[in-house]
């Protein structure tokens, strides 16, 4: 193969320019003698830009060792792929639904992205998928917009939570597995017999982890998006629960006055930015005796609890009943001035 035989003085510079035209291959090791250092090269640059850019190096073929060093983090494994300007740009957290993980890549490094999602699958085994945002999240579905950049061609990620399992397509649904420890704890409150509201559904994760780790009965996971209700059946079936979970597609709005009045002893409301317009809703859809209503939404980090405290106080005043505030928590920050909140509270 070939290798590019660069005098020591030069190494550094040499180095840089070859990570900047992506010209190191980075699966074999270079070799070093007193003089000089030859860099195993991932294909034969041209004479133009040898006789312009490594006027000091010497082409030449050899054979190379293979470098099997496992790379510890992202920015190792990028350590010779990026020059100094696009180290700064580079954001090395991501999130990961399960085998997926999705990122930002600033606009400088757009033209880099392929090796930044090939160094992401390097270093996390688990990975199969790297996925890039591109854009925030939109609309009433809350869709973020996303485009796979390294891995396996597809937007589908398969997760695992509290022994279920989850294939959703995350180009066309809003999933996190952010409200993992969420839905755990709603499961261990729920008694018995119990039939629950899961409102705003999505692709399924608050209803099916409760028909895994709960003595309920039933759930009606409604869920206005149609591709997300396709995933949600799919899951149904995936995780077996299909005599205890039941989808209903359309708004909960509309929903729970034609089809749930009076029929559940708890709701959950994973709507936090809007679920406050449902609250009636939810209020509508418990059995007469009462019930408990799981609410979610963001709020600034400073005072978070007061507006829907508000909130579910009016709507309480309107449909003449008592309610009894049983927790109230900071479920995760959102940005840095909000925060989501989560406020669990029975009618009585
Ligand atoms: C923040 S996501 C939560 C999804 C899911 N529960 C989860 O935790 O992954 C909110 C979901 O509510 C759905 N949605 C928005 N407005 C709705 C409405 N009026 N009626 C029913 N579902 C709605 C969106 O399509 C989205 O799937």
């Amino acid at each position: 193969m070939y290798g590019l035989k660069v005098p020591l003085k030069q190494v550094q510079k040499v180095k840089q320019s070859l990570a900047d035209l992506n010209l190191i291959d980075r699966n074999k090791l270079f070799k070093k003698t007193k003089t000089c250092v030859v860099f195993p090269l991932s294909k034969k640059p041209s004479a133009s830009l040898l006789a312009k850019k490594f006027k000091t190096a010497e082409l030449v073929e050899t054979d190379f060792a293979e470098n099997n060093r496992k790379p510890r983090s992202l920015k190792d494994a990028l350590k010779n792929m990026l020059s100094p300007e696009e180290k700064k740009h580079l954001i090395t957290s991501f999130d990961t639904v399960g085998n997926t993980a999705v990122i930002e890549i600033p606009e400088e490094l757009e033209h880099k992205q392929k090796e930044i999602g090939k160094a992401i699958i390097e270093v996390n085994t688990n990975i199969e998928t790297v996925l890039k945002i591109s854009g925030a999240h939109q609309g009433e579905f809350r869709i973020q917009p996303v485009k796979p950049i390294a891995g396996k061609k597809t937007t589908v990620a398969t997760y695992k939570e509290h022994g279920c399992v989850f294939k959703l397509d995350l180009a066309k649904s809003f999933f996190s597995p952010r409200l993992g420890t969420e839905r755990f704890r709603i499961s261990k409150q729920i008694k018995e017999g119990e039939e629950v509201g899961a409102f705003f559904a999505g692709v399924g994760p608050f209803p099916i982890v409760f028909a895994k780790n709960s003595p309920m009965k039933k759930a009606f996971a409604v869920e206005l998006n149609p591709d997300a209700v396709k995933d949600m059946k799919q899951n149904i079936a995936l995780n077996k629960c299909e005599e205890k979970v039941f989808p209903i597609p359309g708004d909960v709005n509309k929903v729970v006055p034609e089809q749930l009045v009076g029929k559940c002893d708890r709701v959950t409301m994973p709507l936090p930015k809007g679920g406050e317009h449902f609250l009636e809703s939810a209020f509508l859809a418990l059995k007469p005796g009462g019930g408990v209503i799981h609410f979610y939404q963001f709020e600034p980090a400073d005072n978070p609890f007061k507006s829907p405290l508000e909130r579910i106080e009016k709507t309480a005043k309107k449909f003449n009943r008592k309610i009894k505030i049983l927790y109230k928590k900071k479920v995760r920050s959102f940005s840095p001035k909000d925060v989501q909140v989560v406020i669990d509270f029975r009618i009585e």
